[in-house]
C-alpha cells in the first residue's frame, strides 16, 4: 500500500545523530520489498470497527520496524545465520554485524518514538503497552529463545509438560503469532474498537498468525529461493523444529486451512467492514512468497 511505503520511507529519513551507515542500514532493511502484511492487518483492523485508517499508520509503520528489527537479528549468524532477507544480502552481509544488531536496537525505539509523537496520548500509551507486550520476552523475544533452544544448542530442549507438537505450537505462537495478533489489536485500538471487538481482532490475529508461520515453515521446505527472496531449506540443516518436521506438509497445510477458517469466522460479525480481512487470511495460506 503506498501510504505505508511513503510513510515508512519518511519515518526513517534520516536524523541528527545518527550516523549515515546505520541510517543507511535501517532504510536497507525497512524499505526492503516486503509483503507489509502487518501493517496491511493493523490498517484492516481499523477499518473494521469502523475507525479512518489513516489513523492507524503510525502504529502499522511501528509494527513493521518491529518486525523488520526482529528479521534483522534473526538472520544474524548468532541466530539463523542468514545471507538472504527480501531478495537482496542480510543486513550484517551488507554493512557488518554491529551495524545491524544497531539498526535492529535503533527499530525497536523508533517504533516507540512514532507511536508516541504521532498518535492521541491515550491511544498511544494502549498501543506501546500492547507493543511491550507482544514483542517482549513473554512473547517474540521469548519465543525466539525457545526457537533457538528447540535446535538443541543448549542441551536437550526443556518442553516442561507440553507434547513435542505442543512446544512447537507454543513457539510458533510466541516468535510469529504474537506481533500478528499485535497489529491487530493497535489497528483496532487506533479506530476505538469496543473489548469485544478487541477480543475479536485478536481471536483472528492468533489464528492467522500460527497459520502464517506454519506456511512459513512449509514453503523453507516447498518453494524457491527466488520465490521467498530468503534462503531455502535452511531449518532442517539447523535442526529447527518445524511444522512439517512434526506432520508432514499435507497435514500441516491442512492446519493451517483450518486455522484461516477459525480466524474468519473470529471476525463475521464485522460483516462486510472486515472483507478485506477475511481475504487476507485466505492470502495467508495461499501465499507462494
Ligand atoms: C518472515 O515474515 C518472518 C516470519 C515471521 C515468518 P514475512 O514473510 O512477513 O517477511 P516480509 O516482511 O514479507 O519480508
Ligand atoms: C522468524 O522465524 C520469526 C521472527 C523473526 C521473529 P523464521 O526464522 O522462520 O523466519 P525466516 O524464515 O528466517 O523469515
Ligand atoms: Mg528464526
Ligand atoms: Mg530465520
Ligand atoms: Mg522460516
Amino acid at each position: 500500500m503506498a501510504a505505508v511505503e511513503t510513510q515508512l520511507d519518511s519515518y526513517t529519513a534520516t536524523q541528527s545523530g545518527c550516523p549515515a551507515r546505520l541510517n543507511e542500514a535501517i532504510r536497507y532493511s525497512v524499505l526492503a520489498p516486503g509483503k507489509r502484511l502487518r501493517p496491511l492487518l493493523a490498517l484492516l483492523a481499523c477499518e473494521a470497527v469502523g475507525g479512518n485508517w489513516q489513523d492507524a499508520l503510525p502504529a502499522a509503520c511501528a509494527v513493521e520496524f518491529v518486525h523488520v528489527y526482529s528479521l534483522i537479528h534473526d538472520d544474524l549468524p548468532a541466530m539463523d545465520d542468514d545471507t538472504l532477507r527480501r531478495g537482496q544480502p542480510t543486513c550484517h552481509l551488507k554493512f557488518d554485524e554491529a551495524t545491524a544488531i544497531l539498526a535492529g536496537d535503533s527499530l525497536q525505539m523508533l517504533a516507540i518514538e512514532v507511536i508516541c509523537r504521532d498518535m492521541p496520548a491515550d491511544v498511544a500509551a494502549h498501543c506501546c503497552q500492547i507493543l511491550a507486550e507482544v514483542a517482549g520476552r513473554q512473547h517474540l523475544v521469548g519465543g525466539q529463545a525457545d526457537d533457538l533452544a528447540a535446535e538443541g544448542r543448549y542441551g536437550p530442549p526443556d518442553l516442561g509438560d507440553r507434547s513435542e507438537l505442543d512446544f512447537l505450537k507454543y513457539i510458533h505462537r510466541r516468535k510469529t503469532g504474537a506481533l500478528i495478533e499485535g497489529s491487530l489489536r493497535l489497528g483496532g485500538v487506533a479506530g476505538g474498537a469496543t473489548l469485544d471487538h478487541l477480543r475479536r481482532l485478536a481471536q483472528y490475529g492468533q489464528a492467522v498468525g500460527l497459520a502464517f508461520q506454519i506456511i512459513d515453515d512449509c514453503l523453507d521446505v516447498e518453494a524457491t529461493s527466488e520465490q521467498l527472496g530468503k534462503n531455502t531449506r535452511k531449518d532442517n540443516t539447523l535442526g529447527k523444529l518445524t511444522y512439517p518436521s512434526l506432520l508432514g506438509l499435507d497435514e500441516s497445510r491442512q492446519l493451517a486451512d483450518r486455522l484461516s477458517g477459525e480466524a474468519i469466522s473470529a471476525i463475521a460479525v464485522f460483516g462486510d467492514r472486515a472483507r478485506k480481512l477475511a481475504e487476507l487470511a485466505t492470502f495467508v495460506v495461499e501465499r507462494r512468497s
